[in-house]
């Protein structure tokens, strides 16, 4: 079905900065919208996001030139075009930017459209979106994802209560019976982490991305040690039902060839050092995932922690590859992890998105798939999860809408899976 119109305009993300929302319309009458995300601790090499810089509007973050490039350029460029070829309108737009990263039309406005043709595409042919989206990749079967669900956020997302960014928990997949178990788990955890907090006199304010960010605990440490406790308090065994995943988004705190803990009074550590600590939480706790352990620059660091580690714990990698197959080929030659994380902003089109994927996959890589911490309530994300390899998704804590909208999103599609396959 050909396109008719594509338009855009500025909306606000969750965390009230301003972003775009592409209006697709086909031929046919069918109308569907892209809603684009946006990160905070943002990778060096992610696609370029336009932003206008005009400081008397929301501080120069306006997307007014992203909005208005969809408007007039890509309209003109992708009308008429059938919308169910999604390979040919990602790789118009790539030739119409004609850079490396997207710097020329804006990877948000690219980002827009091409999540607004893919969903009015599934629409016009009546297809759930999931569903849609394993058309595109060539998959028949459809798995709900093992969730990794946020609980305490530090870092930029959370006023550096913590170093470490984020600390999830992730149910066991053979020890419940579906998603919504899974889910509740986290749920629950998540509310008696509350409780504990409360009990200390902890604030219980929320980050950018649904979980407690309680500025006064002592160290990373602790916050380990709380998630623990929040876990058997809820009734659940950590390291047999729930295991541990963090992102510790260490480019963040990376400077002058160390990292330095802000939450732990500034005490410094060299690579080296650094390296012994994360190694000795995973030894401490039942951690099983790690991501962005280290610098994005320090591809050596990366390999010698793979080789030491990779095989009992899961090395995923978001600021080192940002959803780039280059860059995933080069941490695939590398041995630099074992785990790519996903998100369709960091490249900029649905087609290089799922090629990430497919690529992650050859080379035996998990796939996860990632919200950003400034997002909208599209659940587009809910459905490539389920609708391709990958098998886990990082949508956040079980609170704030725009992270429901995907959770909830996932619950849904469990329900229609359950009845009809
Ligand atoms: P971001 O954080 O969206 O702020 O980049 C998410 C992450 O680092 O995984
Ligand atoms: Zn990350």
């Amino acid at each position: 079905m050909k396109i008719s119109t594509i338009t855009a305009h500025e909306i606000l993300d969750s965390n009230g900065k301003p972003t775009l929302e592409v209006e697709v319309r086909l031929e046919d009458g069918t109308r569907a919208l892209g809603q684009v995300p946006s990160g905070a601790s943002t990778g060096k090499f992610e696609a370029v996001e336009l932003r206008d810089g005009d400081q008397t509007r929301y501080f120069g973050k306006g997307v007014l030139g992203a909005v208005e490039n969809v408007n007039v350029k890509l309209n003109q460029l992708l009308v008429g075009q059938d919308a169910s070829d999604q390979t040919n309108i990602d790789r118009l737009m790539i030739e119409a930017d004609g850079t490396d990263n997207k710097a020329n039309l804006g990877a948000n406005a690219m980002v827009g459209t091409s999540m607004a043709v893919c969903r009015a595409a599934a629409r016009s042919q009546k297809m759930p979106l999931y569903r849609y989206f394993g058309q595109l990749s060539g998959q028949t079967q459809f798995q709900l994802p093992q969730p990794m669900i946020l609980i305490m956020e530090g870092g930029k997302h959370g006023n550096w209560a913590t170093d470490i960014q984020e600390f999830m928990i992730v149910p066991q997949r053979d020890k419940f019976s579906s998603f919504r178990e899974m889910l509740r788990s986290g749920a629950e955890i998540f509310h008696t982490l509350g409780e504990l907090l409360a009990e200390k006199k902890y604030s219980v304010g929320v980050g950018f991305e649904g979980a407690y960010a309680p500025e006064q605990l002592h160290s990373n440490q602790e916050a380990f040690d709380l998630i623990i406790q929040a876990c058997e308090r809820a009734g659940y065994k950590p390291g047999v039902q729930i295991t541990l995943a963090v992102d510790i988004a260490a480019s963040e705190f990376y400077g002058d060839n160390n990292y330095q803990l802000k939450s732990e009074n500034n005490r410094v550590l060299t690579a080296e050092e650094w390296q012994e600590q994360v190694i000795s939480w995973t030894n401490q706790y039942p951690l099983t995932s790690v991501e962005d352990p280290f610098n994005q620059d320090d591809w050596t660091d990366w390999s010698a922690l793979t080789a030491q580690i990779g095989n009992k714990i899961q090395i995923v990698g978001d600021d080192l590859v940002v959803t780039n197959v280059k860059l995933i080929q080069q941490a695939i030659d590398q041995r630099a992890m074992n785990a790519t994380l996903i998100k369709p902003n960091q490249i900029g089109t649905i087609t290089e998105t799922l090629a990430a994927i497919k690529l992650s996959s050859e080379a035996g890589f998990q796939s996860v798939v990632s919200h950003r911490s400034g997002e909208t309530n599209d659940d587009l994300i809910a459905n490539l999860v389920v609708g391709t390899t990958a098998s886990q998704s990082k949508f956040g804590g079980p609170d704030r809408g725009e992270r429901l909208a995907k959770y909830n999103r996932l619950l849904r599609i469990e329900r229609e899976l359950t009845n009809h396959q």
